[in-house]
């Protein structure tokens, strides 16, 4: 029984918990409590009769997939379980029984990158010891095992020279796109399946990602990366955005394959070059999303992007150890700054999109309240373990083989003809779309 004063500290603590310094490491995890809660506001796929792992309306289903691995992290950096068994229940939910993460209600939209954003979930869970699934289950490794080996079977040489298409299926527009993302996803998956598993296929893997990503010119020479190109084009023309989390993903990767190779120098350079080169995401040391926040487009996903860079350059630290110093400084800055724009609603820990800004700008987004959460508590990184691996204190399940074989449902959209309908919808896409993208999206660089 809770004594009436203390009762009153309780109520106080929560009326402050955006009251965060971040030198504290228990105003941190307060702060990240307070942010989660609100992130979960928009949540019901626990309750009966809705589904688990799915955000409603406007958020698209990777989003989740992102939202379920920061409560993984959540978990691991503050040892606070109370989303554990709804984050435990919605991974295992959407991985489905093959642990393939390609459910067939996301069959007319999912993307590579779609894919990988889940499989991320239940690859933390992996390297973090995250409670496993139960007997007879798919393990967190098996999942990530079969998501691996569904793309590696997707690796297209018939254009760009290799790579990765955005769309899975032939029939959805964004197929003859091949973007950085979802190579950069499949590349961040192959280097820390190599580096939990030991098995040199996925290193293997690794290197011929990231060749192919410089050699197509996705990477610039100066380690930024452009969205990517029409293999129509035999990707010649890019998309020419520069998004934080494509920084981040082969930042984790590169950083990962460094420490998988025992500090290979080459691996040392390629780490570094595009930690440097994420500066001109920084003003300040404050992250910004720079390809739409200075022109206040940016959509609902590219609002969540930020978080991603944090969470990756968190976790690089711990594989990459020589980073530490340089990444420390940006992401408790871009904290404190985080934190100092989550004061809205009446919870008092909505937050804003321009953590620049230093305040509230009226949101309630769950990508914004996601990356802010990211932030905030990746500086609690040098408090933690460093990931576990199948050889020292892993514990995780494996399937190499998962993914690889039948039976892998056919997805009914295969199974019936487009109609005429669909395809002119899918054409009206299109040219919204680049209306949007090139439209609304402001190109200047500037430093
Ligand atoms: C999580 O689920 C387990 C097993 O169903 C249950 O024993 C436990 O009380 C639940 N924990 C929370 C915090 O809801
Ligand atoms: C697919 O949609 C149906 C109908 O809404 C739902 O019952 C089911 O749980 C969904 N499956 C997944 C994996 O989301
Ligand atoms: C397409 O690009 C790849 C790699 O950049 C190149 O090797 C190939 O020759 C190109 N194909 C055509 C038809 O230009
Ligand atoms: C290593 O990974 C490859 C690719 O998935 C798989 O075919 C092979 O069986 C794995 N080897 C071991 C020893 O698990
Ligand atoms: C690889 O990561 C481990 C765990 O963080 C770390 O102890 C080790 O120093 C890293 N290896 C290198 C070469 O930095």
């Amino acid at each position: 029984m809770r004594k009436p004063w203390s009762l009153i500290l309780v109520l106080l603590a929560s009326a402050q918990a955006i009251e965060m310094q971040v030198e504290d490491p228990e105003s941190v995890k307060r702060a990240s409590h307070a942010v989660a809660k609100s992130m979960l506001s928009h949540y019901t796929g626990m309750n009966p009769g809705d589904v688990p792992g799915n955000l409603p309306d406007p958020y698209y289903w990777w989003e989740a997939g992102a939202m379920f691995t920061a409560l993984i992290d959540y978990w691991f950096y503050t040892g606070d379980d109370t989303w554990n068994n709804i984050t435990m229940q919605a991974v295992r939910w959407q991985a489905g029984d093959d642990g393939t993460f390609m459910p067939t209600n996301q069959t007319r939209t999912e993307g590579n990158d779609d894919q990988a954003f889940w499989a991320f979930a239940a690859m933390s869970a992996a390297e973090r010891n995250f409670p496993n699934p139960p007997e007879g289950q798919p393990g967190w490794l098996a999942m990530v095992q079969s998501v691996f080996n569904t793309q590696a079977m997707r690796w297209n040489m018939e254009t760009c020279g290799g790579g990765l298409r955005w769309q899975i299926f032939s029939f959805n527009n964004g197929y003859h796109y091949k973007n950085t993302i979802s190579n950069g996803c499949f590349f961040n998956l192959a280097a820390r399946l190599a580096k939990y598993t030991g098995n040199q296929t996925y290193a293997d893997w690794a290197v011929r990602v990231w060749d192919w990503t410089a050699s197509v010119g996705f990477m610039t020479e100066d380690y930024l990366f452009w969205d990517g190109a029409d293999d129509l084009k035999n990707c010649t023309e890019f998309n020419q955005l520069q998004w934080t989390y494509n920084s981040g993903v082969y930042l984790l990767g590169a950083a990962t394959m460094y420490n998988v190779t025992n500090g290979d120098p080459i691996w040392q350079e390629r780490t570094q070059r595009i930690l440097d080169a994420t500066k001109v995401f920084f003003t300040e040391d404050v992250m910004y999303e720079r390809a739409c926040e200075p022109v206040n487009t940016c959509q609902v996903d590219q609002r969540s992007f930020k978080g991603y860079l944090a969470r990756w350059m968190a976790a690089s630290t711990q594989m990459a150890p020589f980073l530490f110093g340089q990444v420390m400084p940006k992401l408790r800055a871009s904290a404190s700054a985080a934190a100092k724009t989550c004061t809205g609603g009446s919870d008092q820990s909505k937050c804003g999109l321009k953590w620049t800004s230093r305040q509230w700008d009226g949101s309630d987004d769950v990508g914004i309240q996601m990356a802010a959460l990211e932030v905030i508590q990746s500086t609690l990184v040098s408090e933690v373990d460093p990931p576990v691996t199948s050889k020292i204190g892993g514990t995780s399940k494996g399937n190499p083989a998962g993914g690889s074989e039948p039976p892998n449902p056919r997805p009914h959209r295969l199974t019936r003809s487009i109609s005429m309908a669909d395809r002119a919808g899918a054409g009206i896409l299109t040219i919204l779309m680049a209306v949007l993208v090139f439209g609304t999206v402001w190109w200047g660089i500037y430093e």
